[in-house]
């Protein structure tokens, strides 16, 4: 488990004043991927037309570049604005593939300043069983607190 208030204060120092929703994207992909070893995967997907997703700043392996919100654990992230934790992705219908290794996923709605769903932040483990409750709600405040400005 990542010391989360310390990432949450990193992440609030770097981007402190900064409202560019890239320049706040690339730096928590950054920060939350190098804060725990069993984040294989760290990135985010942004809602580019009605109910289409496309690539964003990510650390990690190439990540495919368009998910409609029909598709996958991000899709379903963004469909329905609620976090998603899935433990084991062969267990998940529609799961897109991106890396084979990939085992299981957590992925968080993106919210803006003006309350609309701008993306989604997606991490994927090599590990199954990676994420817990605990992860997503902390993770949650801090793209709470990072994108609440976001332009
Ligand atoms: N696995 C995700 C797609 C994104 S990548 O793995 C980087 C999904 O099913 O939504």
């Amino acid at each position: 488990m990542p010391d989360y208030p310390a990432l949450a204060a990193r992440v609030r120092a770097l981007t402190e004043g900064e409202d560019d929703v890239v320049a706040l994207m690339a730096t928590v992909a950054c920060e939350v991927h190098h804060a725990d070893e069993r984040f294989d995967w760290t990135g985010f997907y942004r809602v580019v037309a009605p109910d289409l997703l496309k690539i964003g700043p990510y650390q990690g392996g190439h990540g495919c570049l368009v998910i409609p919100f029909s598709r996958g654990v991000c899709g379903a992230a963004a469909r329905t604005g609620v976090a998603q934790i899935v433990n084991d992705v062969e267990a998940f219908p529609g799961h897109i593939a991106c890396a084979a290794s990939t085992r299981s996923e957590l992925v968080l709605p993106v919210i803006d300043a003006a309350g609309g769903l701008i993306g989604v932040f997606d991490i994927d483990s090599d590990r199954r069983d990676a994420f817990t409750p605990e992860d997503a709600r902390e993770l949650a405040a801090i793209l709470a607190e990072t994108f609440g400005r976001a332009a």
